[in-house]
């Protein structure tokens, strides 16, 4: 196992780069990311919490009729992420929130999307498991993750450069999102991968 950071660590870093973030959406945009947010975060319904929100890069591509709550660890990202809903004209709540503990009752969500995050959270299954608990009996899970390459080539740079990777923004790219989903007790019942094997919708139940 390489380098873990401390959700303090964490926060720091997405501190310190919040301003920057909004630069990877082009290179997201490259990579396909743009097309998975818009086919999952568009499947989502009624009363949604979104984990990990960022600076908001899936707020476009919610239905309308979606009451979201948003919660993030970095209160600078939230802070972005607050103008971006300003200006979408979109009415979000927002909280600063640990996603391995979140602060909500049980079986309080119809819809839970979380996006690229992962890779980041320093327990991903402890987080799962929490969405779970928030989440409907009869609710869904929609993820959009990135992790080891089906690629050995791809895959192997991936594990070399693992540290090295992990140190800008905390994001273990080579993780197995699949695994954990399904370590955290849930049930994916539509996945799809992406570029090289990479990137995963995932809907869970
Ligand atoms: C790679 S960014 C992804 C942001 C956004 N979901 C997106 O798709 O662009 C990871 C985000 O996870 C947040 N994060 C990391 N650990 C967290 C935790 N334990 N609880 C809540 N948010 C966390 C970071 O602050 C950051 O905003």
């Amino acid at each position: 196992m390489g380098t873990e950071y401390t959700t303090t660590e964490i926060k720091q870093k997405y501190d310190d780069s919040a301003s920057r973030y909004a630069f990877t959406e082009p290179v997201q945009e490259l990579l396909g990311v743009k097309r998975l947010r818009r086919r999952l975060v568009g499947q989502a319904s009624g009363r949604v919490l979104e984990v990990a929100c960022g600076t908001g890069a899936n707020f476009p591509y919610y239905p309308p009729d979606c009451e979201i709550t948003a919660v993030d660890l970095s209160s600078e990202m939230i802070d972005i992420a607050k103008q971006r809903a300003e200006k979408q004209g979109l009415d979000i709540e927002f909280r600063r929130m640990d996603a391995e503990a979140l602060a909500f009752p049980d079986d309080r969500f119809d819809t839970v999307v979380s996006t690229l995050t992962l890779c980041t959270f320093p327990d991903p299954v402890g987080a799962l498991r929490e969405m779970q608990r928030v989440m409907k009996p009869d609710g869904r899970i929609l993820l959009v993750e990135h992790g080891r390459s089906d690629n050995r080539l791809v895959a192997w740079f991936q594990d070399v450069r693992a540290d090295a990777h992990a140190q800008q923004l905390g994001c273990h790219w080579n993780r197995e999102p699949l695994e954990l989903v399904t370590e955290g007790g849930l049930s994916p019942v539509a996945t799809r991968r992406t570029f090289l094997g990479i990137f995963h919708e995932i809907e869970a139940k």
